[in-house]
């Protein structure tokens, strides 16, 4: 019923040379149709150079942020609308690198998702707690507080096209990938929060990705939980063939 889907995020990462070289070796290896979502998150620079590159296949774009208001002074910023303009149909919100270094709050990350829900695009939130959050059991306090003032005020169809990724702070770029049960504990807890919060029917269409330090090696088992609908990879998304390898040992 819920559609798995990967996202590659290569951050700050690649020049369109190296882009080329990424999606010429991916398409070569395979054309990524088939029963999964397959979308690649350049940085913006790339964005519309990666879109011509993947013409013809059915490897999704998506924008790692954009901006909070909808168009105007904004200088260096980018809006919901240019993405989509670029070709994204996706965006990544509220990763924990936003927040940590931009300093972005659930406040702000909530009017980004109503632009980008204006736009059309599909918000992929992100949530998760700190070592030391965990360490003091507070793991499902963090998520639920995210969740809950990052999605206030959206409607059920805003929220229709949502994905919500776990990206346990501990784990991003760390190796440390989290063991597929506590993985599935933390989604099983956003599952039925969805369900407390948003209802029934948006409670089982939501995809809840997992993300940190996720390789081929890893990938199987944590998609094997019943909680887990998809991946959201960084580091291991840089070469075409590791991110294919966790595509096909996936699924
Ligand atoms: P990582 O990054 O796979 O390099 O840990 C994941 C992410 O930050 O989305």
């Amino acid at each position: 019923m819920r559609r798995p889907i990967v996202v590659g995020n290569w951050k700050m990462n690649m020049l369109i040379s190296s882009s080329r070289k990424w999606v010429e070796e991916l398409l070569n290896i395979s054309d990524c149709a088939g029963t999964i979502d397959i979308v690649v998150a350049p940085p913006f620079t790339s964005i519309s150079v990666v879109r011509q590159y993947l013409e013809g296949s059915k490897v999704l774009l998506a924008g790692q942020n954009l901006a909070s208001i909808a168009e105007g002074a904004q200088t260096g910023e980018i809006s919901a609308n240019m993405l989509k303009d670029a070709g994204c149909d996706y965006v990544i919100l509220g990763h924990s690198e936003r927040r940590q270094y931009q300093r972005e709050s659930d406040g702000l990350i909530n009017k980004k998702i109503f632009l980008a829900c204006q736009s059309g695009l599909n918000v992929i939130l992100c949530v998760g707690e700190s070592m030391g959050e965990r360490n003091s059991d507070k793991t499902n306090d963090v998520i639920e507080r995210q969740l809950t003032a990052c999605l206030e005020g959206l409607s059920e169809d805003q929220l229709n096209s949502l994905s919500i990724a776990y990206e346990p702070i501990w784990a991003i770029g760390t190796g440390n990938t989290a063991n597929p049960n506590q993985v599935q504990d933390v989604h099983g807890f956003i599952r039925s929060w969805c369900e407390k919060s948003l209802g029934k029917s948006l409670s089982r269409v939501t995809r809840i990705l997992y993300g940190g330090s996720v390789n081929s090696q890893s990938s199987p088992a944590l998609m094997a939980q019943p909680d887990v609908d998809g991946l959201l990879v960084g580091g291991a998304s840089l070469r075409s063939k590791s991110f294919y390898d966790i595509i096909k040992s996936s699924f």
